[in-house]
This record gives structure tokens, sequence and C-alpha cells, in this order.
């Protein structure tokens, strides 16, 4: 009997996916299909498919082609099914084509014709989530190139004050309209202007349907935060709060570590934040405060593992200027019943930016950037038992953020990594920080 292998991943299964299947039957007399699984897929970079493993399956499986299914779950299992099955031929299609002559060593290799005018990418971008950007924050560009990595969502334009700071290669998204007219060519927005727009940009979006992201924080007040949720839901939008080290792999596992109870329970914890301002800043830079700029990042590992019931807290600020406008270094300490936590950010001093999460029974140690990290450790009293951790970062956790707002549009519901209590914790902060409660005022 000869035994024919193909491997895919399937998803919205289309006719040329059947075409690949029933030329691959031809080759043998038994055909063993290999579905990608969701956590391989995304290894590999494949973020946006859209079934889950077991629809894909059973999508194959009722096509009634395949002899026998199973499941590629990593790098190198290609080789391992070929000798466990006794596969006499190996084949996909022709978009492959050289990619899989190593495998000759183990079976005959071959290569069918890729159906033209069809794949699952063209599939899933029928229905393309047009994305608009207001503002310019330094590193736009970086959302400009993540958007095109994401499936499902097409950037339609930028509407920004100005395009001084701008890359050259995001120059020809700029587009003349005044936002109000801006926000009718897109579905939805992320907002990425100074913080003191984002009540009214965001406001405005809303009240004509369209969903919003927006760079944290998401107001300047607690009320105003409450408010935009509650028009978000009145209008049936998605409002989601940008932090984007929230959607790191890294950072995910870490909180999940935390909360399973991994270093016991959770006492303390420490979060630094700091990136000096060159001489030349301009503007813009002066417009994101260090605790606007730091704030929300550094804040996030306090209220996602403390919560955001603090029984006390007080702000420590440097200001760099006379009128007080900028503050050049701020630190927030916050009492819990059962915990503590200190967070510093800062534009004007800098610092190890490291996070530490310290428990009853350990500690996690997350080394600068923290924010960004793809590694992390926790370590004990005894240290042989300590354990470290390394995760890929992909496009610093902007990718997943992109693909969590696609996908709570998607489904009409709020799947944000970033509770909304917890935004509102955030803009309560800023809000005293403004109004200058618990608020002391140090000299450097
Ligand atoms: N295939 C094909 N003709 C197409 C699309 C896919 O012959 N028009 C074949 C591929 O060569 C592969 C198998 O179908 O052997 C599974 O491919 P998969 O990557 O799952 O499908 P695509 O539509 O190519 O998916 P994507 O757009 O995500 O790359």
């Amino acid at each position: 009997m000869k035994k024919v292998i193909t491997y895919g991943t399937f998803d919205l299964l289309h006719f040329g996916h059947v075409n690949v299947l029933q030329n691959a039957k031809k080759l043998g007399d038994y055909l063993i299909v290999g579905i990608t699984s969701d956590d391989f897929d995304k290894r590999r970079g494949k973020l946006n498919v859209k079934q889950s493993l077991s629809e894909r399956i059973d999508a194959v499986k009722k096509l009634g082609i395949a002899d026998e299914i199973i499941v590629e779950e990593y790098e190198g299992q290609k080789i391992d099914d070929i000798k466990k099955y006794d596969v006499d031929i190996f084949t996909v299609g022709s978009d492959w084509v050289g990619k899989f002559d190593y495998l000759n060593e183990f079976c005959k290799v071959m290569y069918l014709p890729r159906t033209e005018g069809i794949s699952s990418t063209q599939q899933r971008n029928a229905n393309s989530l047009r994305l608009g950007i207001v503002g310019e924050v330094s590193y736009i560009h970086k959302y400009v190139a993540e958007s095109k990595v994401v499936n499902g969502l097409e950037l339609v334009g930028i509407c920004a004050k100005s395009t001084r700071n701008f890359p050259d290669e995001i120059l020809s998204f700029v587009s003349e309209k005044a936002y109000e007219d801006f926000l009718d060519d897109v579905d939805a927005v992320y907002v990425a202007s100074q913080p003191k727009y984002h009540f009214e940009q965001i406001s405005l979006a809303l009240k004509k349907g369209k969903h919003v992201l927006c760079e944290s924080p998401i107001a300047l007040t607690q009320q105003q935060c409450t408010q935009l949720f509650d028009l978000a839901k009145q209008r049936g939008c998605i409002l989601m709060e940008s932090i984007k080290t929230a959607y790191s792999v890294a950072y995910s596992r870490l909180l999940l570590l935390a909360k399973m109870g991994e270093i016991g329970d959770v006492v303390s914890i420490d979060a630094t934040c700091t990136s000096l301002m060159d001489k030349k800043q301009n503007q813009l830079d002066y417009e994101w405060k260090s605790l606007y700029a730091w704030g929300p990042t550094a804040m996030l590992p306090v209220f996602q593992l403390l919560g955001t019931n603090f029984v006390h807290k007080n702000i420590a600020t440097a200001y760099i200027d006379k009128k007080q406008k900028f503050d050049a270094f701020t630190n927030v300490n916050f009492i819990y019943k059962n915990a503590v936590a200190n967070v510093k950010v800062g534009k004007g001093v800098k610092s190890e930016g490291e996070l530490i999460i310290s428990g009853t029974k350990g500690y996690i140690y997350v080394p600068a950037p923290w924010w960004k990290t793809d590694y992390f450790e926790i370590r004990y009293e005894d240290s042989s038992k300590n354990k470290r951790f390394f995760y890929q970062l992909e496009g610093e956790g902007i990718r997943h953020q992109f693909v969590t707002f696609v996908k709570s549009i998607e489904l009409g519901l709020n799947v944000s990594y970033i509770d909304n209590e917890i935004s509102q914790a955030i803009a309560g902060i800023v809000q005293d920080f403004e109004d200058k409660k618990d608020l002391y005022t140090i000299e450097i």
C-alpha cells in the first residue's frame, strides 16, 4: 500500500485545499493529512488563523478525502511522521517548491500545482477592518508596520496635526482630511494623539459608531474614562486601551505564574520604566509627561496582580519646569491590605528598568527593559530551584494587541487583556497627579 502524507493549516477551507487533497490522494492508496496546531501556527508567525484546530480538523474530515488526520505540533515533526507511518510520498502545493527537498532522504517529495486565485489569506482579508490612525506618537511607524502583518486589518490613513517627525515610509498614509471627515472612511481608529485630545477624539469616533483603540491613558480623569466606556457600550462599539506590554508573551506568562502561586503570595511589586529625553526634544515629547508616557505600563503589573482597591497611595514628583507642567521623575507608592507596590517613571531621570515581583516563596525578576522582555526568572532561596523562561517577542506586543482588537470587534465582545477597571484606575492616578492630590513635590 502506497502511503501519502500532506500538511497544511486548512483555515476557512476553500477549493484550493480540496484540489490539493484530491490530487494528493491520487498519488497513492492511503492519505494522511497533518493539520497544524494553533500553537505551532503562532510560533511560525501565522497569527490570524480564524478557525480553531478542532474546527479545521472537522472541515477536512467532512470532505471524506483523508484516510487519517494527525496534528502537526512541532518543528521537525514531518521527519518523525514519515518514519512512524512508513510514508512513501510527501506532498504539498507548488507554493512550497524546494522547501521540503530535505525530506527526499526519507521518502519521495512531490509538489502539486497550486490552485490559482484563492487562499485562506484572501478569504480572511475579504472583510478587512479599515483602520485609521489619529495622532503622532513617536513610535507610530511601529504601529504602521505591525498593522501590515495582521490579517483582517487594513490601514487606510493617518490623520495627524503635525507630520514633522514622521519617517518617510509612512508619509504616503497621511490624510489631508479633518478628523471628523477622516472618521467616515474607517471602521476603527487607533488614537495615538497627545493625551489631552483623547477624550474628545474618542467621543467623536464612538458617536460615529467607530471602534477605538487608544494609547493609554484613555482620559485624564476617571469620570471621563467611565463616560467613554459607557458610550462605547451604548453604541455597540469596542473601546480598548493600548498598553502593548500587556500583549507581550513573556509578560502574560509571568503574570499567570504569579497568579498561580508560583512565588507564593505576592507581597511587593517594584516596577521601573525610564527613557531619557535628549536635549533637542520637540514640543510633542513635552506633551507626553513622564507619568503619561510610562505610568500606565509601570502600573499595569500592580493593578493586574494586586487589583485596584489600594488603601493608600502617594505620588512624589520632580518637575523639570517652573510652571510644574512636566515631571522629570514620578514615584507612585501603593499600600494594599496585604501588599505594597512602588512605581518609578521618568524621562528626566535614568534608572534600571526592571520589574521585581516579590512573594512569600520566591520572586520574579525581569531584567531591563522589562516592558519588552523575552526573558524572566523565578528565583528562590535555594537557587538550584531557580527557573528561567524565554519567549519570542513579536512586534513588541503591538501585533497581538491588534489581533485582540480585531477579534473583539468580530466577536462584538471586548476580549482586551486590560480590564475596564484598570483603565479607570490608571485615569484616576493621572487625575490625582494633575490635581496634585496625595502629591509631594521633590526638587532635583
Ligand atoms: N493550496 C493550494 N492552492 C491554494 C491554496 C493552498 O494548492 N490556492 C495548498 C497549499 O499548497 C498546501 C495546502 O493547500 O499544500 C494547505 O495550505 P494552507 O497554507 O493551509 O492554505 P493557504 O490558502 O495557502 O493559506 P494561507 O493563505 O494562510 O497561506
